[in-house]
């Protein structure tokens, strides 16, 4: 084993920086024997150096980042500051001089992926983000590595913990969406500003991410289409459980059937109790991958948190540092495909529409035309006349669900819907996956 040791600089010591700190100075022995050179924490740069930070040498602690990642000794950087600046140049400064990179960030990640694999290629060094994507579950190596020789069609993935634990709470206690934030909050789960989350933000970074890697191909942030949970209700939910159907944040990728696209896109939707995203519950991350040749596989783990995130990052340290010694990169980017992104209205899906209606002859038929004037095929309908429906002047709630049509057709069915006199309200529309 080499003596003289592989120099780290962490670039962030919050929840998860301070955990891979932790873990480099517990399980150095280990870590040294797995890399064949021992590993030393050269420098931590923070924000607030006042604060006491347990278990690191003061000395370390700088709030120069910038000098850190400059001064040339550095083998690798790890980044946890997350955003996009200054992390980009940060990074970016650290290829120019010397370093290889780990990040654990999405946002930069989905935002400019290409320009860093880029840099790290041109100056011969390593770019690595496991944590970037749903914490401790290996995703982003079994993708670029075990699966490079399989073709993958798609991804689903529950990639965001802190909605998923919103939706199980409001789908076990019957909870509407603000009591069951309130309770993430409590909890911990959802941070005070819990915009990033709740509106899918977050999701969507990781389905840039994923989507790129799975197709080989870039997909960035932008293009990835987003609804958040906060507009799913109680009866949404009520309504998802009576056609044995729960709801999730879903991230969704795919390849087209003619292979010469890719869609993806984060949603709330329906997905069958039969599969095996809907028993991913609390706040669990899990990402269902199908290949030609493999067929279904399922990753499951925890998706956030110091300590998981961390496994992600050492893991992604040591095979950084393996890499060095042996004078030599991992694989960088592979985006060969070039598939264009094609707009949520070509994704193909089906619908669950739930409307209240006049309940008298010729409605049912008058909103069946809607459906067939648009080409969109219908599933099942279930019409049940509402209890007060004398009072109403005659009231029904129907729920149709549709077969698979384009989202584009989908959409012009339920604004053609909501122009009858006869619909008075369009009550809840949600795609239903994972048949
Ligand atoms: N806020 C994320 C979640 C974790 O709730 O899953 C970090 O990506």
């Amino acid at each position: 084993m080499r003596t003289r040791p592989l120099k780290v600089a962490l670039l962030g010591c919050g929840v998860v920086g301070s955990e891979v700190a932790r873990i480099m100075t517990t399980h150095a022995d280990d870590l040294a024997a797995r890399i064949g050179a021992p590993v030393e924490l050269a420098g931590v740069a923070v924000r607030r150096p006042s604060k006491v930070r347990e278990g690191i040498d003061p000395a370390l602690i700088t709030t120069d980042a910038t000098a850190l990642v400059k001064r040339g000794d550095i083998d690798v950087v790890i980044e946890v500051i997350g955003g996009i600046e200054p992390a980009r140049t940060l990074i970016t400064t650290a290829f120019e001089h010397g370093a290889s990179v780990v990040s654990a960030n999405k946002a930069l990640l989905a935002e400019d992926g290409a320009a860093l694999h880029a840099a790290a290629e041109s100056q011969g060094r390593d770019l690595y983000y496991e944590a970037a994507v749903a914490g401790a579950i290996p995703l982003v190596r079994p993708l670029r590595e075990s699966l490079a020789g399989d073709k993958v069609n798609r991804v689903l993935g529950i990639v965001n913990g802190t909605t998923n634990f919103i939706l199980d709470r409001m789908d076990t206690s019957g909870a509407g969406y603000s009591e069951a934030l309130d309770e993430a909050t409590a909890l911990g789960y959802a941070e005070a500003d819990p915009t990033a989350d709740v509106e899918g933000f977050d999701a969507a970074a990781k389905a840039a991410i994923l989507a790129g890697i799975a197709f080989h191909t870039r997909v960035r942030i932008g293009e990835v289409h987003r609804e958040g949970i906060t507009e799913v209700t109680a009866a949404d939910i009520a309504s998802a459980r009576r056609m044995g159907c729960t709801v999730k944040l879903l991230a969704i990728c795919e390849r087209a059937a003619d292979g010469n696209s890719v869609t993806a896109r984060v949603h709330p939707a329906m997905i069958p109790l039969s599969h095996p995203l809907a028993s991913v519950r609390e706040a669990y991350n899990a990402v269902f991958i199908e290949a030609d040749a493999a067929g279904q596989l399922m990753f499951y783990g925890p998706g956030a948190g110091g300590p998981p995130t961390a496994s992600a990052v050492l893991g992604d340290l040591v095979a950084v540092c393996r890499n060095k010694l042996s004078e030599t990169t991992g694989p960088g980017e592979s985006a060969y495909t070039r598939l264009p992104v094609s707009p949520m209205g070509e994704v193909v899906t089906r619908y669950h529409i739930s409307l209240d209606v006049a309940d008298k002859p010729g409605v049912l038929a008058q909103v069946a035309t809607v459906f067939a004037e648009q080409g969109v095929s219908i599933d099942t309908v279930r019409q049940q006349s509402r209890p007060d429906s004398q009072e109403t002047g005659g009231e029904a709630s129907l729920v149709v669900v549709t077969h698979r049509a384009p989202d584009a057709a989908l959409s012009a069915t339920v604004e053609a819907l909501r122009k009858l006199d006869t619909v008075r309200g369009v009550a809840s529309i949600m795609r239903v996956e994972g048949e």
